[in-house]
């Protein structure tokens, strides 16, 4: 039994704390779950935009639910704030999934089209310039065989606060490489990527798995870069097993 160890759900962009409640339910069975809104709470004054501040907003909610470590599993953003959580606050890391994301910067040119569409959304005062992002977050099989999922982030996104899109994209804009950062960690970790990811793909992945001798890779087919909405079952499992490992290493 590891109800001791709580499990931390770190959401994508442009979405919120929502993208996880089906894999939340599924584990709440068996483990104390937080899921926070990145980068503080809704209606919380925005930080500067850097992921470390909402790294550090994560440390708070984990201290605040117990003593011990947590397992974090971070989707895409949700990933690059975990990786910063655990360059900051790493004794409360016992165990890191990594989940359709990735572990470098980016490139000057894609840091520099996340400025401009953190100012178009900021001038427009709405979310506009990003509603149309389903057509890339989720896979091809979902998006010609489950219009429902793409109703739901549809909907999602469009009920965010622009302010907060505008943070996240900045916010990404300056993370640095924290390859290293992974590297250094000897704690349990899975990879998680949906085999139609066209976000961050399995190359980005591999990339992680080959950083870190102690990587599982789990590879959920037919399912893009929302895995965990895509198929909320199979990224519950491989967190299952990966909170298992924190008890069992050879689990
Ligand atoms: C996300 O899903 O959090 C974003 O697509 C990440 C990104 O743009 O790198």
């Amino acid at each position: 039994m590891t109800a001791a160890t709580p499990i931390v759900l770190l959401h994508a962009f442009p979405l919120d704390h929502r993208m996880w409640d089906d894999v939340a339910a599924g584990l709440a069975r068996t483990h104390e779950v937080l899921a926070p809104d990145l980068p503080v709470a809704p209606g919380e004054p925005l930080p500067e935009p850097a992921l470390e501040h909402a790294a550090d907003a994560v440390a708070a909610a984990i201290r605040a639910a117990g003593p011990g470590p947590a397992v974090v599993a971070g989707l895409s953003m949700g990933g690059y704030v975990a990786l910063a959580l655990l360059e900051r606050h790493p004794e409360l890391v016992a165990a890191l999934a990594l989940v359709d994301t990735k572990s470098t910067a980016d490139t000057p040119e894609a840091a520099a089209k996340r400025r401009e569409v953190a100012d178009a959304v900021q001038e427009a005062g709405s979310v506009d310039p990003v509603r149309g992002m389903p057509d890339v977050l989720l896979g091809e099989t979902t998006r010609s065989a489950r219009p429902d999922v793409v109703e739901r982030v549809t909907a999602w996104i469009g009920e965010q606060d622009p302010a907060r899109v505008a943070w996240g994209q900045r916010a990404m804009a300056a993370r640095p490489d924290r390859t290293d950062v992974l590297r250094a960690f000897d704690g349990p970790i899975t990879v998680v990527v949906g085999d139609e990811d066209a976000v961050t793909g399995t190359d980005a992945a591999q990339h992680m798995v080959a950083a870190v001798e102690q990587a599982l890779l789990v590879v959920v087919p037919r399912v893009g870069h929302l895995s965990a909405v895509e198929d909320a079952d199979a990224v519950r499992s491989a967190l299952a097993d990966l909170a298992q490992r924190v008890h069992d290493p050879v689990a």
